[in-house]
């Protein structure tokens, strides 16, 4: 598979999981005990740690360097770059309300899960606007302005990296 197919494929992953994201976001509602909540979102967690960490390493490395190379600095690249940083810093924020919870009274639980649920909704939200962004407008870009030889340079580099 192509790097920017290796790409593509990233995000249906990433899709499914911030359709889990969500799904248990909605269900803090109706639970009456929300101690549990980090084993609930165990799977989650492991994607942002894993493949996303992954993938927004092999963008950060190799498709955006090729961009800026290619087009500049300003404009969608640093956007997502920013973007990507938003979404590690909710991730973290989300992280910190889950280790809250679990010394909390049960009093505070209840409060603190309404914000892992505001959170975990926003998370959502961003990874699906970004994904939208880099499908619709990062990619289509690269198409047009990196070449194929480009391509296969910035994957051999990101092998090369991930190997060592
Ligand atoms: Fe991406």
């Amino acid at each position: 598979m192509d790097y920017l197919a290796a790409l593509k494929d990233g995000h249906h992953a990433g899709q499914e999981k911030l359709t889990l994201l969500s799904r248990i976001a909605e269900s803090i509602d109706g639970q009456q005990e929300p101690a549990g909540l980090r084993g609930q979102f165990q799977e989650v967690f492991n994607f942002f740690d894993g493949e996303m960490e992954r993938h927004f390493r092999q963008e950060e490395k190799g498709l955006f360097p090729a961009l800026v190379s290619a087009v500049g600095r300003a404009g969608v690249v640093s956007a997502m770059l920013e973007e990507h940083h938003s979404i590690w810093r909710a991730v973290d924020a989300m992280d910190e309300q889950l280790s809250e919870i679990e010394t909390a009274s049960s009093a505070d639980r209840k409060r603190i899960a309404q914000s892992v649920k505001m959170v975990a909704r926003h998370i959502a939200g961003l990874l699906r606007s970004h994904i939208e962004k880099e499908d619709t407008m990062l990619f289509p870009l690269a198409e047009r302005v990196l070449s194929q030889e480009t391509l296969k340079d910035v994957a051999t580099e990101i092998e090369r990296q991930a190997g060592g």
